[in-house]
């Protein structure tokens, strides 16, 4: 099949999921996907074994299904426990995690299956966040291709490799909505869009889990963390959330919904607050949303610690009150805590917690235990762990996924003439500037699994490789963080002596992005500024690769550097992707996730915003306000409203003319699209085509990322001046046109009201075909009653 095509079904499909979708419609659609073959936790057989284990069971095992350590490497503050050979011997382990060889998993399990009293298999998690060996593009890149079915593989290799090393568990996908830079863990997600993320999110999940999850390499989901966690206040990682149901239900919750809906079968409960009740005891979005709206048949377990961490939160003042009261809200899994082991049999034994409520949760640990197929084949097998990782068909991969993660924001001319990039190959000789142009670590990106520094495959060794050691000249020019006077004049004097600068600069990845990795300030760190500054100053043609987690705010650089591209933390592929993308043999097509800000201060900055009563409208925002009529507007005096790049923007070596979008009807009935919307499906009638020509006006083929969004007015509540709906791939050779069309249906036009509803409302709706979240003319469509 034609990987355009297979791209467009892979999001046709994605379509029906992606926007909020009423509680009645989940159930069916789950029902649909276990049919269709999708992995499902609705089997007989499985409930009978889960009764007759239940029945053997004292209370003590039953816990023990419910605790879970980490075994390996911390990823979090320690719990002291080391002994957990005699607990599982006793049965009083459920899950391990953080252990990342086979040898290390059968030894544990042998214990598990072998010496304890009901024999049952552990359960091995990691994170598994972009690549368990082979390291992919981290999750915020991969995102930017815009890509799901690319993404989708990318998960399937990561599940291969880590299911041959005994994990059966990913700690992902990541489907935090995230809308502030500032906050590290954005580098983990898919961006700050909730369509776009639930796209992902599914696709994460078909990758990881495949369509069996009892097949070997299949690894089962953890969608991640419910919920909120993104929005913690002033992007300072585990802090309060606050928001309305309204913003929950429309922006932050979709990814978990479309998540779950493919079939992830189990969910982890966030550190944050949220609406002063800590997620990780939260009856609302646990027990009222994910299972009783949702369905949700699977395990929840918490974050690390989170259990424990509700002391802090001030909502209990001791161990046994916490595991009450996480229990109780419906997290069945402590994750590192240890609270379970040591409260919940006493809370049964005193009726403070209902056992009847603990063989509930047990039955779904053991649900997803027999899911896996690991009560028939515990044991991985060792011989064949090594030939699975860093497979050619898996580093192929890499390097398609680092080149489509990658955004090219700005590409001028700086002596008149072609934009700089992309690069000739006649270029005599270049200067290669940067603390991460040879820096293999960091090009793994944080949460790099079982990843490995000497796998990765630099920018000054690509380059080297292509142009010869003579033509590069290579000066570090300074640390991430520190630095000397005298690397950067060496720099300056690499730069003066060659045609062309490439500077590669950015954030340290597992310092400086990810968990506990928030920032205030988002320049460049340590004395990079310094050092562009200085290499522009030279006048040579500069090039400029960012690696980062996040947006930078580099305004000084936008404007006088003549290229820019964002990297992120590409994975292993680095080198080549980007030596390839630098001389055009690879066409960049990667788009943004976020809205890349100007300044701190705009935080938290996101596309999908609401109107407010006084919108800036056509206001220059470049100029303090003067009079009366642009002071009293939702603005800033010293700063745009406007992000640096919008939300979907990305260039390309190739330049694409949108024509004006047309429309199927001018008309569509709100009453016939919500009974669409309760039938869960896409009947003729209660849609319209949107179609729209785009022709590549550029010299080379490329592709472009065609997106749709939607805005509604006249409804119960504000709702975004523009929300994606739709976005498609179409690849044009140079001077051809293609017309692409969007169905666009109930999913589109429904949003939770002012009456708790997913509902559709008669309204004015305008919507775009666009190549960003701000471009382009739209057309409007009449939702009468
Ligand atoms: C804490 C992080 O928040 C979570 O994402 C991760 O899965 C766990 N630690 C386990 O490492």
């Amino acid at each position: 099949m034609n990987p355009l095509l297979l791209r467009s079904a892979v999001l046709a499909s994605s379509l029906l999921f992606c926007s909020p979708v009423p509680a009645q419609t989940v159930s069916s659609t789950i029902a649909a996907r276990a049919a269709g073959g999708r992995p499902s936790l609705n089997d007989p057989k499985s409930e009978k074994k889960i009764a007759a284990l239940l029945e053997k069971m004292t209370l003590e095992e039953k816990v023990g299904q419910l605790v879970q350590y980490s075994a390996g490497q911390a990823t979090g503050p320690g719990t002291g426990r080391t002994d957990y050979d005699s607990m599982i011997r006793k049965g009083e382990v459920g899950a391990l995690f953080n252990i990342t060889t086979a040898r290390q998993a059968n030894e544990y399990q042998r214990i598990a299956v072998e010496q304890s009293r009901l024999h049952i298999p552990l359960l091995f998690g990691l994170d598994v966040i972009h690549g368990f060996r082979t390291e992919f593009p981290i999750p915020l890149g991969l995102a930017s291709s815009w890509d799901p079915r690319l993404v989708e593989q990318a998960a399937r290799v990561a599940a291969r490799e880590a299911s041959a090393s005994g994990i059966r568990w990913a700690f992902s996908p990541m489907v935090d909505i995230a809308r502030d830079a500032r906050w590290g863990r954005m580098a983990e997600g898919s961006g700050e869009d909730p369509y776009l993320g639930s796209a992902m999110a599914s696709a994460y999940v078909r990758g990881y889990q495949g369509t069996r999850l009892d097949a070997a390499d299949s690894i089962a989901a953890c969608p991640k963390h419910f919920v909120g966690y993104g929005a913690a206040e002033g992007g300072r990682d585990y802090n309060s959330v606050e928001l309305s149901e309204h913003t929950l239900r429309q922006f932050y919750l979709p990814p978990f919904q479309a998540a779950i809906q493919e079939g992830a079968p189990t969910l982890m409960s966030a550190f944050n607050s949220l609406n002063a009740v800590p997620a990780s005891a939260n009856p609302f979005t646990l027990n009222q949303i994910l299972r009783k709206e949702w369905g949700f048949q699977g395990i929840v377990d918490s974050d690390w610690t989170s259990i424990v961490e509700l002391i802090a939160h001030g909502i209990a003042n001791d161990g046994a009150t916490a595991a009450q009261k996480a229990f109780l809200a419906g997290v069945d899994m402590d994750m590192a805590s240890s609270l379970y082991h040591d409260h919940l049999a006493e809370l049964v034994r005193s009726r403070a917690v209902p056992e009847a409520s603990v063989d509930e949760a047990v039955r779904r640990v053991l649900r997803v235990k027999i899911a896996l197929g690991l009560f028939e084949h515990p044991f991985t097998d060792e011989a064949k762990e090594a030939s699975a990782m860093l497979q050619p068909e898996s580093l192929a991969l890499a390097r398609t996924a680092a080149e489509r993660s990658l955004v090219l924001l700005k590409n001028a001319a700086p002596l008149g003439g072609a934009p700089i990039l992309p690069l000739s190959t006649q270029t005599r000789t270049i200067a290669l500037v940067g603390p991460l142009a040879d820096d293999q670590n960091n090009m793994l990106g944080s949460w790099a699994a079982k990843g490995r520094a000497e796998d990765a495959v630099t920018l000054r060794t690509s380059l080297t490789e292509k142009l010869g050691s003579d033509r590069v000249r290579y000066a570090k020019g300074t640390e991430i963080i520190g630095g000397s006077d005298d690397q950067i004049a060496e720099a300056v004097r690499a730069a003066e002596q060659s045609d062309v600068v490439i500077l590669a600069l950015g954030e340290d990845a597992p310092g400086m992005t990810g968990e506990a990795a928030s920032r205030a300030h988002l320049g460049l760190p340590g004395r990079q500024q310094q050092l562009l500054e200085k290499i522009v100053a030279t006048g040579k043609p500069a090039v400029l690769l960012l690696f980062s987690g996040r947006p930078l705010t580099l305004p000084w650089a936008f404007e006088n550097v003549p290229a820019v591209l964002a990297a992120w933390f590409p994975g292993v592929g680095a080198g080549p992707a980007l030596v390839r993308t630098l001389f055009g043999d690879v066409n960049p097509s990667g788009k943004l996730v976020v809205s890349w800000p100007r300044a701190v201060g705009q935080e938290p900055l996101y596309y999908d915003a609401l109107s407010t009563g006084r919108p800036a409208g056509n206001i220059d925002l470049t100029r303090p306000p003067k009079s009366g009529d642009d002071k009293y507007v939702s603005r800033y005096i010293d700063e745009p409203n406007t992000p640096q790049f919008p939300f979907g923007y990305g260039l390309s070596y190739s330049n694409y003319r949108y024509g004006q979008p047309r429309i199927s009807k001018g008309q569509l009935s709100a009453r016939t699209l919500n009974e669409q919307l309760r039938a869960g499906g896409r009947a003729p009638g209660a849609a319209v085509e949107v179609s729209a020509e785009i022709t590549n006006t550029g010299t080379r083929a490329g592709e472009e990322t065609v997106q749709l969004y939607v805005r509604l007015q006249g409804t119960s509540v504000a709702l975004p001046v523009r929300a994606l709906s739709g976005f498609q791939g179409v690849t044009l050779a140079s001077g051809e046109t293609k017309k692409v069309t969007f169905r666009v249906g109930p999913d589109a036009f429904a949003f939770w009201n002012d009456q708790n509803k997913f509902a559709v409302e008669p309204a004015r709706a305008t919507i775009w075909v666009s190549a960003d979240s701000t471009s382009g003319s739209g057309v409007t469509l009449e939702i009468t009653k």
